[in-house]
């Protein structure tokens, strides 16, 4: 089986949780346009759900699999938020934001009653840190928040070798839907990711970290050996 494949799996092993009646949040990345068509395919059988989509990306997908969408400030209520994860620890700590939709994921997987992460098992790691770290941060004199953000990363005894505003397809430079710069911190390992996202998050100018802690309920893994659930 290819990793499609198993990220397919994890993504039909979270359809199960989905009910009729519940607002769904709708990750985005491969693995959550896999979540989407499973739900599509569900709504055609009967199934009735509403959903908040993290990103236009995946409203459009969801809205081709014959999802009913709402917008996030029409609902008060995610009772379940399923996403992917470019990265997720044996303590549902994770990196996210490969795809530049952090900001939004971060505000529907906190407002969820439930957050399941999907995965293929490759995205499992010891410790966080290999894949670059995505930081959202506003366009504004953005010079300024790169400097900070540097500074910050060293006095925590980090060392950036290859910092970056990440490139865009359109431009220079990749803008999140809501019009953000992310700037992508190699920083090959993460030792405290709880202090880290604070100190990041306290600099003005940075929006959010590609840092979800304490966020995900379980992380369903599909590889060789099956699906391995996290709780
Ligand atoms: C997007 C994300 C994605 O969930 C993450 O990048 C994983 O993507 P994929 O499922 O395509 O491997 O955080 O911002």
């Amino acid at each position: 089986m290819s990793a499609d494949d198993y990220k397919k799996a994890a993504a039909r092993a979270a359809a199960h949780y989905v009910e009729t009646g519940m607002t769904l949040g709708l990750g985005t990345g491969s693995t959550a346009a896999h979540f989407v068509a499973a739900i599509g395919e569900k709504v055609r059988n009967g199934l009735e759900i509403k959903a908040v989509p993290t990103s236009e990306d995946t409203a459009r997908k969801a809205i081709a699999a014959g999802i009913e969408i709402i917008e996030p400030d029409e609902t008060t209520v995610i009772d379940l938020a399923v996403d992917g994860a470019d990265e997720a620890d044996g303590y549902r700590q994770l990196i996210k934001g490969g795809g530049g939709a952090l900001l939004r994921e971060k505000i529907v997987a906190a407002a969820a009653e439930k957050f399941v992460v999907i995965a293929d098992a490759s995205k499992r790691v010891a410790q966080l840190g290999a894949f670059a770290l995505p930081v959202e941060i506003e366009r504004f004199a953005f010079a300024l928040t790169v400097r900070s953000v540097r500074e910050t990363l060293a006095a925590l005894g980090y060392v950036d070798r290859d910092m970056r505003l990440r490139a865009g397809p359109e431009g220079p430079s990749f803008l999140s839907d809501g019009g953000n710069y992310i700037l992508d911190c190699r920083l090959e390992r993460i030792d405290d990711a709880t202090e880290l996202d604070k100190a990041l998050r306290a600099i003005p100018g940075v929006v959010e970290t590609g840092l979800f802690i304490g966020l995900a309920d379980e992380i369903i893994l599909a590889g060789p050996g099956g699906i391995e659930r996290i709780r």
